[in-house]
């Protein structure tokens, strides 16, 4: 019954029923725990494609040795559900040792992704966090083949380093970036808001608060780069329960920190509430 959705987890046997496949196909990449953010990459796929592919892997690479690689949210059996609710046609679900196997030894890195580009970004809190995102990234590309792969505005920098990866290494996928799906007070769907009590959930606004106090310091006339940040980071100061890691804004092409006028770019905030890392953006235009 072809009508079924195919759940695949060797690359061997993704390859077999991508061989048969007729048409364009469209990737949405996630580590899964499912939500509405992931959805809406989803549902733009499934309109531009003939044939849609999702894949669920919580990549190793791209956590540090302390970070929550194993805490890391899991729900097979809805994140399946819902991919056949919103017609997705193949899942790759790869268990560890079919993308990493004894003797892995090759990463892509990227200077968007590097610390040294710029000391307020996730490169710099999270050094080698963008090597394992580009990495996997490229090899999900190699497997699924897809002629087009769609990733969130919400990490901002993610996507300016999947876009220079397949410039450089002239990887014939096309980009499509979604915006940022938020709940009704603002907060950035992510999966590990899932992590948040309901004390640190209500605080958890601040991002958004920060950020916006920055956009329309923006569209009022504030154009300094250094004082679009510290407004940014005073809106966030208000909040006692809100550890700042940085404030950026960053270019939108390359991620380098703006000094300055600014005319465009990417406004991001990082930060700790309790143990959750939480991470947001803004475009400046
Ligand atoms: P994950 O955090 O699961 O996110 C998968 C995709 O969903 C990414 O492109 C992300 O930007 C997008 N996304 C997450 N929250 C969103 C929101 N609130 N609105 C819109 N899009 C949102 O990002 C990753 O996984 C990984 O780094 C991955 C690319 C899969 C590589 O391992």
């Amino acid at each position: 019954d072809s009508l079924q959705m195919k759940v695949l987890e060797s690359i061997e046997d993704f390859r077999s029923w991508r061989e048969a496949v007729v048409g364009d196909v469209g990737v949405v990449t996630t580590m899964g725990y499912l939500h509405r953010g992931h959805e809406s990459l989803i549902r733009a796929a499934r309109e531009q494609n003939k044939i849609l592919v999702a894949t669920i892997f919580v990549n190793p690479a791209q956590f540090a040795p302390g970070e929550d690689l194993e805490a890391y949210p899991r729900d097979e059996e809805g994140d399946l559900e819902t991919c056949r609710l919103l017609g997705v046609d193949a899942v790759f679900m790869p268990p560890r040792d079919q993308i990493y196997p004894p003797g892995f030894g090759t990463y892509v890195e990227t200077e968007s992704g590097k610390s040294s580009q710029n000391s307020h970004s996730e490169g710099s809190s999270r050094p080698t966090f963008f090597r394992g995102v580009a990495t996997v990234v490229l090899k999900l590309f190699n497997i699924i083949q897809p002629k087009r792969a769609y990733f969130g505005r919400k990490d901002a920098q993610q996507c300016v380093v999947i876009q220079n990866t397949v410039r450089d290494l002239n990887v014939p996928v096309e980009i499509i970036i979604e915006p940022t799906v938020r709940e009704h007070d603002g907060l950035a769907l992510s999966s590990r808001n899932a992590y948040l009590n309901r004390e640190e959930r209500s605080k958890a606004t601040i991002l958004y608060s920060a950020l916006t106090a920055g956009v329309s310091a923006f569209k009022n006339g504030e154009t300094d780069a250094d004082e679009l940040r510290n407004i940014v980071k005073s809106e966030a100061g208000k909040e006692e329960g809100f550890t700042l890691d940085y404030v950026s804004v960053a270019d939108m092409n390359n991620m380098k920190e703006q000094e300055g006028t600014v005319k465009t770019g990417i406004l991001a905030i990082a930060g700790h509430i309790g143990k959750t890392r939480l991470i947001d953006n803004m475009i400046l235009e």
